[in-house]
């Protein structure tokens, strides 16, 4: 296939360290086919689906099936999350052994979605993936802390009446978490950090040599919570959306390497658990299919990041933290390459029915966004071509 890309950029192909499929249990919202096409036009070329699926992704049954249909489907590589304790109960260790033996071969476990709050729980987890060399991803929520929140807590939420989520949930376990790690000897990555803590927390933690490494999403670096004056239930979101301090933390984070990615925490839901009230809507946005462009308004366009620094954020530093080592190397001639080829120039309006995925819950219905993929390749075969499915 020969696609002209004069004036634009090729770059690897992205990876997504936190996709919310919803296969099994979900599918009226997503599926591994359409997640896959949705990652295919957004640039990605490989993504990890997140382990929350109805039944939880606590066995090799389940992991192996999310790596198969992605095969089938052939659009990314999907590979599967596994739950880091059995059921949503967290009390229980899964065996993660088994997944990461099997055929979806799981490197990457974790409670996202779920919470496991028991610090032993976490200690043993983390020996656990240590001695099988898989990462865990830590969702960093202390849900006794968040029971009933449903947004950021802070001036805006108490005007609003909403129940506040405060930010000592999610600082108090990146920090248990940082320190359950350097004793354990383990790695531990931090699922969408959201607050200027968080950020001071990665970087002490990171000063003192503790193999932690940690993402952000796109909506947390350009979303606050002075979204929510509408109530619109779009912008209920796990992690809630923070100030604009945190913003801007969480901005020079990624541009110093702090924060080592942006992952998506792409979570479709249906409309009846989105267009309600505030409080009663399920948390989740979109995000596969507006990454990049979020990326270049909120991190290139205000220049703390060049294109080499957006390959790096979401491509390089993802294959590395979960241990995907041939994305990013040199190639050998005529060795077929994961890339994306992005049009810099162009602009676009965000129309949520013309998305790939089933569900509609984009935060930037009618934003008009800067730069888009034109090309995704997959193992040198296209995926995606100005907005379309190549079908394979
Ligand atoms: O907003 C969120 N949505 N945060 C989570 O942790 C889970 C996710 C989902 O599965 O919808
Ligand atoms: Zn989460
Ligand atoms: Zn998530």
């Amino acid at each position: 296939e020969i696609v002209d890309g004069a004036g634009q950029f090729l770059l690897p192909g992205f990876i997504d360290m936190h996709t919310h499929l919803r296969e099994p249990g979900r599918e009226d919202t997503e599926t591994i086919e359409s997640g896959s096409a949705a990652a295919a036009l957004g640039g990605y070329t490989a993504v990890f689906a997140m382990a929350n699926t109805s039944p939880v992704a606590d066995n090799a049954v389940i992991t192996d099936h999310v790596w198969k249909r992605g095969q089938e489907v052939g659009l990314v590589d999907v590979y599967p999350v596994g739950a880091v304790t059995v059921g949503l109960e967290g009390k229980q260790l899964a065996e993660m052994g088994t997944m990461a033996a099997g055929l979806g071969a799981v490197r990457m476990f974790s409670d996202d979605g779920m919470c496991v709050y028991d610090p032993l729980i976490m200690r043993r987890a983390l020996e656990y993936a240590n001695s099988l060399g898989v990462l865990i991803a830590q969702h960093a929520e202390e849900p006794r802390l968040t029971k009933g929140a449903v947004a950021h807590e802070g001036p805006t939420a108490a005007r609003l009446g909403l129940a506040g989520w405060p930010r000592a949930a999610e600082e108090s376990i990146v920090a248990r978490d940082a320190l359950l790690a350097r004793d354990a000897g383990a790695r531990v990555h931090i699922c969408h950090a959201s607050t200027a803590g968080t950020v001071e927390l990665l970087k002490w933690a990171k000063a003192q040599g503790i193999s932690i490494t940690a993402e952000v999403t796109p909506h947390h670096l350009l979303l606050d919570d002075s979204r929510l004056e509408t109530y619109d239930a779009v912008n209920r979101v796990n992690p809630p959306l923070r100030e604009a301090s945190d913003v801007a933390a969480l901005r020079q984070a990624l541009a110093e390497g702090v924060i080592d990615c942006v992952a998506t925490d792409h979570a479709p839901h249906a409309d009846q658990d989105k267009c309600c009230e505030f409080a009663a809507a399920r948390p989740g946005m979109l995000g596969l299919e507006t990454a990049l462009s979020i990326i270049v308004k909120t991190m290139v366009e205000p220049g703390l990041l060049d294109w080499r620094g957006v390959a790096k954020v979401m491509s390089e530093n993802p294959a590395q933290i979960v241990g995907l080592d041939d994305q990013g190397r040199p190639l050998a001639v005529g060795e077929p390459a994961n890339v994306v080829l992005i049009d810099p120039a162009a602009e676009w309006t965000v129309e949520a029915k013309e998305l790939a995925s089933i569900a509609r819950n984009t935060p930037y219905q009618a934003m008009t966004l800067p730069a888009k993929v034109t090309a995704t390749f997959l193992r040198g075969k296209l995926t995606a071509r100005d907005g379309k499915i190549v079908a394979g």
